[in-house]
């Protein structure tokens, strides 16, 4: 086993968890392959968020049957929220024999073990449990590819079973992590240079609710880490709309490292949707938070997660999203169709939206959202922001502002890769802002 190549699918979460896959890969000599069809062990860290996910996947999987042909020592790897599901790794097997490990996405940290057993008997292993995520005693290490940005898990799992969602099935109740672990990981990212770090949860708001920090809850754990000594920022997802508390606002507000972006999804704007996706909060409640966040931070981007063609949104229910975008004008919305979900509740709902109405909603939403956000980001012209400065392309450097929008700087001899500068937006153009020392 000279070299290794990883295929991340999926959220955040799952690309935090393959720089876990990826570390253990390099403690044990491996290196990183450029290319797949050099590498000894391939591994497929997979999402099933939506059934598009599964499919793109699959295909993928299947891609690498050809290689496993041609040398039948490499390894192949199957692990995440795709094997996590029940009866899958039976599937998967049977679809694609020459797989030769599948876990879930609990005990990822434990792939070097596992590795390890296959090369002892070099027979197929089912590693898949039940249950919720499980951190490996002594650590592991990390291998980010990122020099700049880092993420931080601080909890794992999701308690709520909002009806369309697989989270829950796959990713196990919520477990939070130390306080102390958590410091002393954001601690050690700083002194290493890193400049943004994300705190990492399905909901990161309800950090320490299970107990297991000794009290200490999100806006606690938040603005402790804001204090640190250092050159960064700190941001944090996803935050559940039911559970972001007024605690938490002021902590934003008040605390400069604490980025001043927040995405908040709110899946639909019509409250009988909201309740049969079990959201647990209404529209009128979750437009009083967005008021409130906007009145302490009138600098904030927002952002959004909208899902159309849930079973039973009608046009006027789909009218009232529509409504709901351009009430609270998000910098950045991600719009999904709705994707019946093995296991879920409304998986067997009736009034399910046909494929045709859920691209006409689609198209409809990202026209609308793009309109909004063009003209949010035309308005930041003449403002002041705070970027970080990424690299350098032709004549500028690139840098991106706190909501991850990009911001081309004319180079200038004093400013370095890395550096956070004030810039004033004097343009935006092509899409990208144009900022100015
Ligand atoms: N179909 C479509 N979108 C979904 N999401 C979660 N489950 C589904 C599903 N079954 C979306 C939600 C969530 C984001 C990560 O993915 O909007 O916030
Ligand atoms: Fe899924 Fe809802 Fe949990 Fe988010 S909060 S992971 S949408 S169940």
């Amino acid at each position: 086993m000279e070299k290794y190549f990883i295929y991340t699918y999926g959220c955040q979460m799952n690309v935090h968890e393959s720089e876990k896959l990826a570390g253990m890969l390099e403690t044990k000599g491996l290196k990183k392959a450029e290319k797949v069809d050099e590498a000894d062990v391939i591994v497929f860290n997979t999402c099933c968020i939506r059934e598009s996910a599964e499919q793109k996947i699959m295909g993928n999987i299947g891609a690498i049957k050809p290689l496993k042909k041609k040398n039948k020592d490499i390894i192949v790897a199957v692990c995440g929220c795709m094997s996590q599901q029940k009866d899958k790794p039976m599937l998967l097997r049977k679809k694609f024999p020459f797989i030769n490990i599948i876990f879930g996405a609990n005990n990822i940290e434990f792939f070097s073990d596992y590795l390890d057993e296959y090369n002892k008997e070099k027979k197929y292993l089912n590693k898949v449990i039940e249950g919720n995520y499980q951190e490996k005693e002594d650590g592991i290490s990390f291998v980010r590819d990122n020099k700049l940005y880092a993420y931080v898990n601080i909890m794992y799992g999701c308690n709520n079973f909002c009806t369309y969602c697989i989270v829950p099935f796959v990713r196990g109740r919520e477990v939070s992590r130390h306080p102390d672990t958590i410091y002393r990981e954001v601690k050690d990212l700083i002194s290493r240079g890193y400049k943004v770090i994300t705190l990492l949860g399905q909901n990161v708001n309800s950090y320490g609710l299970d107990n297991n920090t000794g009290g200490v809850l999100f806006p606690k754990l938040l603005e402790t880490i804001a204090n640190f000594e250092g050159d960064f920022e700190v941001r944090f997802m996803t935050s559940h709309p039911k559970d972001i508390s007024d605690d938490l606002i002021e902590v934003m507000a008040r605390n400069d490292k604490i980025s001043k972006t927040l995405h908040l999804p709110a899946q639909s704007g019509s409250n009988t949707i909201l309740k049969s996706m079990n959201r647990n909060y209404t529209v009128e409640s979750y437009l009083e938070k967005i008021e409130k966040i906007k009145a302490k931070m009138p600098n904030i981007t927002l952002s959004t997660d909208i899902i159309v063609g849930f079973p039973g949104e009608g046009e006027e229910e789909y009218q009232l999203t529509k409504k709901l975008l351009s009430t609270v004008r998000y910098h950045n919305a991600f719009i999904f169709m709705y994707s019946p979900r093995r296991g879920t509740v409304a998986e067997k709902m009736e009034n399910q939206v046909s494929i045709e109405e859920k691209h006409r909603r689609v198209n409809d939403l990202l026209k609308l959202e793009h309109e909004i956000s063009d003209e949010l980001f035309h308005n930041m012209v003449g403002s002041n922001q705070r970027v970080l400065v990424e690299g350098e392309v032709n004549e500028f450097l690139i840098a991106k502002a706190q909501c991850g929008k990009v911001v081309k700087i004319e180079k200038n001899e004093s400013i370095h890769i890395g550096e956070f500068v004030y810039v004033k937006i004097v343009d935006y153009k092509s899409g990208d802002l144009i900022g100015k020392i």
